[in-house]
């Protein structure tokens, strides 16, 4: 075999694998990489409502200031006692200008050691599942609740989200995607400020200040049960709606 036709069969193994993949998730089709222009512009039309209510107007490149300005807060953040413990907070990971949003709980392990959202196992396993819905993670805005991470990876405490959501608040109104997708409990109860089980929840659009926002199970969940093809369809039932959405 040459060093062409090894390579060739290289990388088909690696389509089969990553076809085993979407199959495993349920994915019953296969979708074109999404053709997103670079710069989205303003609709004032479709705008959702502001959260803070006073949404900036600048230009092109005071959004771009405003926005360094606020990933570099969150980086220098010491408003609550997690400072002290994490690596390096983690600010959100994407495109600002995105059309869909994925909200996480608080930064992990991998994720404070990199400075990066999802990177970890939980991580791999969304990038698969925003591929499979035909977006790379540069395309959409990845962040979570809070931004560093609580140790041990426990849930984050109650004053801990209210010290830090601020930030959320802030990129969301920034961004103003057209959907959110929250990913498990935590980001479910804060944008959807409901105590209803994440079984109930799942699979129906709520909504954040005017934006669609469809909950759905964490990740992490997945991997943990990842024998469970049960929970994997319905994580892709839910992004089938998200999809469906993104296209009316
Ligand atoms: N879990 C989360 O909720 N967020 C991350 O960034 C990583 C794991």
């Amino acid at each position: 075999m040459n060093e062409k036709e090894k390579f060739d069969k290289l990388k088909l193994e690696e389509l089969r694998t990553q076809l085993e993949f979407f199959r495993q998730l349920g994915v019953d089709f296969l979708v074109e990489p999404h053709r997103q222009p670079a710069e989205r512009p303003i609709d004032n039309s479709s705008r959702p409502e502001l959260i803070s209510g006073e949404h900036f107007q600048g230009s092109e490149g005071d959004q771009q200031a405003e926005w360094d300005r606020l990933i570099q807060k969150i980086l220098n953040c010491r408003f609550c006692p997690l400072f002290k413990t994490r690596t390096q907070a983690v600010p959100g990971e994407g495109n600002w200008k995105a059309q869909l949003m994925f909200v996480g709980e608080a930064p992990g392990r991998d994720e404070d050691f990199q400075g990066r959202p999802f990177v970890g196992r939980a991580g791999q396993l969304l990038t698969k599942i925003i591929q499979s819905m035909g977006f790379s993670r540069e395309e959409v805005y990845i962040a979570n609740v809070i931004k560093c991470r609580p140790p041990e990876n426990r849930t984050p405490r109650p004053d801990e989200i209210k010290a830090c959501s601020h930030f959320l608040l802030k990129q969301i109104e920034m961004i103003r995607p057209r959907v959110i997708v929250t990913l498990g409990k935590v980001a479910t109860e804060f944008l959807l400020q409901s105590s209803r089980s994440m079984s109930e929840l799942r699979g129906h659009f709520g909504e954040f200040q005017g934006i669609p926002v469809m909950p759905t199970f964490h990740p992490a969940y997945l991997v943990r049960n990842e024998r469970n093809k049960q929970i994997r369809k319905m994580v892709w039932e839910d992004m089938k709606q998200v999809m469906k959405l993104l296209k009316s």
